[in-house]
């Protein structure tokens, strides 16, 4: 058990930040404080708005930067009438490794539930993109005891009629909602018990494929608090919103061991 050497992956999340041209810049800034050695260590990703992908591509394509695309949203169809939407053939062709499906904004603002995040995540996956499926309890879910059940029921939902094969490629990303955007993070040893409990949940269904799946923390994460909250065993990564819109305090983020 645990015995799998599991990648550490830490995604800048810039959300409804930056300019194409802005998150350009942030990408040279980040990888001129990011040496080789670094990308050895860690998988680095950045996921810009749709309207920057394209342009954020490129610029990693002529400097040849080992940082990969992420995308902060993909439809489940492959194409039709889906008028303002972006399918995961249409992000494969960018490029782009990672998607985030299911990111609590999405599903507190736009109605997201774990159905459609279960079909948003077969959908990237059919298509060669790596989902990142974001789970995570509220403060009152907390408070009322009821945050593995809750957690356990979004990871549960999100993952159904995967198969296990399948499982071990993804990564999920337990973001309390309470920890999001607060600068108030989760104490590691909280993360880790939840980040250890989804493993578990994992494992009751998809057997060693529990050992493969990377499970990152998100939530108000930054060079302060970053290197404990990676110290923990079962969290693989971090998924960083305010922090990352620094490229300085990003990369700090991203070498968490220096
Ligand atoms: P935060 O955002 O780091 O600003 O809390 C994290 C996220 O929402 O992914």
């Amino acid at each position: 058990m645990g015995s799998i050497a599991r990648r550490p992956l830490m995604v800048a999340n810039w959300k409804m930040h930056g300019t194409f041209f802005e998150a350009m810049q942030w990408v040279q800034a980040l990888s001129y404080q990011l040496d080789p050695a670094d990308y050895d260590r860690v998988d680095v990703g950045v996921a810009p708005s749709f309207t920057s992908l394209r342009s954020v591509q490129t610029v990693i394509q002529m400097d040849d930067l080992p940082i990969h695309i992420v995308a902060q949203n993909v439809h489940w169809a492959n194409k039709g009438a889906y008028t303002g939407e972006v399918s995961a053939r249409m992000l494969a062709k960018l490029a782009v490794s990672y998607v985030i499906v299911g990111h609590s904004e999405r599903r507190r603002d736009f109605g997201e539930d774990d159905r459609m995040v279960n079909r948003k995540a077969r959908a990237a996956l059919s298509e060669g993109v790596t989902p990142i499926v974001a789970v995570g309890e509220t403060l009152e879910q907390r408070e009322g005891g009821r945050a593995e059940q809750t957690v356990g029921r979004q990871v549960s939902g999100s993952l159904a009629r995967m198969p296990s094969d399948q499982v071990g490629r993804l990564v999920v990303a337990y973001e309390p909602v309470w920890a999001i955007g607060t600068g108030r993070h989760a104490r590691p040893a909280v993360a880790q018990e939840m980040i250890s409990y989804i493993r578990s949940r994992i494992r009751s269904k998809h057997g060693d494929a529990a050992d493969q799946v990377r499970i990152i923390y998100g939530g108000s994460i930054n060079p302060g608090n970053v290197a404990a909250l990676m110290a923990k065993r079962d969290i693989d990564g971090g998924l960083i919103g305010g922090a990352s819109l620094d490229p300085g305090t990003l990369a700090a983020c991203v070498r968490y061991w220096t």
